[in-house]
């Protein structure tokens, strides 16, 4: 698959996920297999205020190639200069957020609220896509909600301005995470417009993988099925491996090192990532609850020990 000039090795690609698909969560999932990474959301408006909290979500590792960054704003001049930022020239993608559902974000008419406004979310595109020469991509839903379920619409709307691909997560806004992903709304979304498809929601197994491919999309995005589960691309690309678990996770600990996370950065996120690494093994909860209670770097790893070895 292509997007623009970008060639993909295969059809699996990393979900942006803010709080979890940081430089070592990807480089796990890229060593798994992913053929695509996208940075955490990034706000247009921070990186013209020159926010280092911002900068540190852009960093990268040698051999991410091909990376996408994902930003977000409501602002098609904001968005463009975003587009033209240093910071953002060593990514071969720019991915246009307009399906985040938090309430914070759609409060300012950022994320999902803009596909309740599509004159301004094609303005964005648009002033993105003559900003850039790199592709322009756009994730966003099925709509705002049910009763406005518009992304048939939407996706033409991001063909005629010039995007390279689209991702449709088949789910609307006002269902979040939740309730089933609508197949039939993505293959609708796939069958009217010419440029590449990229389906997501709810893939966990070979299983849901097919199911979202049956609808015709070129490729597939993969979010939570990925968090504790890094293994699910080698599955998915039929590779033989082994699930080891104390190794995946010492591993990313080692690359938070690496690329200068401090203890308590590395203590959080394991927290964020531990109950899913710990599906499946006995007394999961409890090994949970005393994993929250750890507080350095070196009962995680004796934790790690214990549990995984
Ligand atoms: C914790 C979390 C953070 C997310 N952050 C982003 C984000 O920064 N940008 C984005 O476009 N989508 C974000 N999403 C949505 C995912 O990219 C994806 O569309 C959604 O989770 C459905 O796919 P899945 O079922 O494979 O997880 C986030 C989802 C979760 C659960």
């Amino acid at each position: 698959m292509k997007i623009k000039n970008i060639e993909l090795k295969n059809n699996l690609i990393l979900a942006p996920m803010a709080d979890y698909t940081d430089i070592a969560f990807r480089r796990i999932c890229k060593s798994m297999g992913a053929a695509l990474t996208v940075t955490e959301m990034v706000s247009a408006k921070a990186l013209m205020y020159k926010s280092e909290k911002t900068y540190e979500l852009l960093e990268t590792f040698r051999g991410e190639h091909p990376v996408s960054v994902q930003i977000f704003g409501s602002d098609p001049l904001v968005m463009a200069l975003a587009c033209k930022n240093a910071h953002l020239k060593k990514f071969d993608i720019i991915d246009i957020n307009m399906g985040c559902p938090a309430p914070k974000v759609v409060k300012n008419g950022e994320g999902s609220a803009l596909m309740e406004n599509i004159d301004l979310a094609r303005n964005i595109i648009k002033a993105c896509v003559n900003a850039t020469d790199k592709p322009i991509t756009v994730k966003f839903r099925l709509g705002f909600d049910e009763d406005n379920i518009n992304a048939i619409l939407f996706a033409q709307m991001c063909e005629e301005v010039g995007a390279s691909a689209i991702t449709v997560h088949g789910r609307t806004r006002e269902q979040y995470y939740s309730g089933k992903v609508n197949y039939e709304a993505i293959k609708a979304v796939k069958e009217a417009v010419n440029i590449p498809v990229i389906g997501n929601g709810d893939i966990t197994d070979k299983k849901s993988y097919e199911r979202m491919l049956a609808t015709g999309v070129d490729a597939v995005m993969i979010g939570r099925g990925a968090v504790g589960n890094p293994w699910i691309f080698k599955e998915l690309l039929g590779k033989k491996y082994k699930k080891d678990k104390l190794k995946t996770i010492n591993k990313q600990i080692d690359y938070y090192l690496k690329y200068g996370k401090n203890e308590r950065y590395i203590v959080l996120t394991m927290r964020k990532n531990i109950a899913q690494y710990l599906k499946g093994e006995q007394n999961a909860s409890e090994h949970k609850q005393n994993f929250f209670k750890l507080e350095t770097l070196q009962e995680v790893r004796q934790f790690l020990n214990s549990i995984f070895a």
